[in-house]
């Protein structure tokens, strides 16, 4: 897609965003029903693929450049860990910036490049992901509002999250514990902000209606939460 069909996308996808968060049905235009239907086929295409892990570890040294070479992203929340993070989760997301359907300059520059082109490669390249060891060492956030943020977590979270913020291969719910504070915290506001189109218009909600308090608390509950 060229660059400015990208950004006309993105404002018609923001748009229906605000409109959708305020209460509205969920309207798509019909150029943005095709952008995900295309992505939803792209998306079971790439799951029906088993990965080839030893492909996918030559593939990861790309992505290696900003999340690590053993995937545990920068402390400072600039780039999430990914390690361990589910097989489906990872694939969904990676189809997601190629659709422009999540918003990173950096990761829609990655998955337009020409080694990630097919879809194999990309399955190469999630169950490599999926498979590396667990990352105990993250940023966390300052302990304040800890046993806050636990509490909204389990009430308001963990029925699909897991209270441990496990997430679910199988749901396609992202993993959640052990990530970077400050990468948990952007993506807090941008949903509530509702700058992740992928999320519905009430997932949104769950989060524009909690106090900062919360917010905070959550995001550094999770990063001290040590994963299954
Ligand atoms: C130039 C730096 C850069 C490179 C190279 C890069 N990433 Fe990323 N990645 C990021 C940043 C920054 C984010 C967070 C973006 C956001 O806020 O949406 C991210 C987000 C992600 C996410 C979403 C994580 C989540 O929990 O939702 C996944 C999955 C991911 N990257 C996988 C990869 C894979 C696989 C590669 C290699 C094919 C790769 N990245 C290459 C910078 C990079
Ligand atoms: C009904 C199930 C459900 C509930 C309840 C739920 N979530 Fe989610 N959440 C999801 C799913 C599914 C996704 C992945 C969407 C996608 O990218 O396709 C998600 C994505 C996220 C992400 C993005 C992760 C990333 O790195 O990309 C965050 C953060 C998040 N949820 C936090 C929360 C918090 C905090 C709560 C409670 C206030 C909550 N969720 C409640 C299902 C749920």
């Amino acid at each position: 897609m060229s660059n400015i069909a990208n950004r006309l996308l993105r404002q018609t996808v923001l748009a229906t965003v605000i409109i959708t968060s305020i209460g509205s049905p969920a309207v798509f235009s019909a150029d943005e029903r095709e952008v995900r239907e295309t992505a939803r086929v792209e998306l079971e295409a790439a799951l029906q693929l088993s990965g080839d892990p030893e492909r996918g570890r030559s593939l990861f040294a790309t992505c290696a450049a900003c999340h690590g070479v053993d995937g545990a992203g920068q402390s400072d929340g600039n780039a999430p860990v990914i390690a361990r993070q589910h097989r489906s989760v990872v694939l969904k997301q990676l189809v997601d910036y190629r659709h422009a359907l999540r918003w990173d300059l950096r990761m829609e520059h990655v998955v337009e490049l020409k080694k990630f082109e097919s879809l194999q490669d990309l399955a190469d390249v999630a169950v490599y992901v999926s498979q590396l060891p667990r990352v105990d060492q993250v940023g966390y956030g300052p302990g304040e509002h800890l046993q806050r943020g636990s509490w909204t977590f389990i009430l308001q979270c963990a029925s699909c999250h897991g209270a441990s913020g496990d997430g679910s291969s199988t749901a396609r719910i992202p993993r959640l514990a052990a990530q970077h504070y400050d990468y948990l915290r952007r993506q807090l506001w941008d949903i509530a902000e509702g700058r992740r189109p992928q999320l519905s218009a009430t997932h949104d909600k769950w989060l524009s209606d909690l106090e900062q308090t919360d917010v905070n608390g959550i995001a550094d509950y999770l990063s001290r939460v040590v994963p299954r």
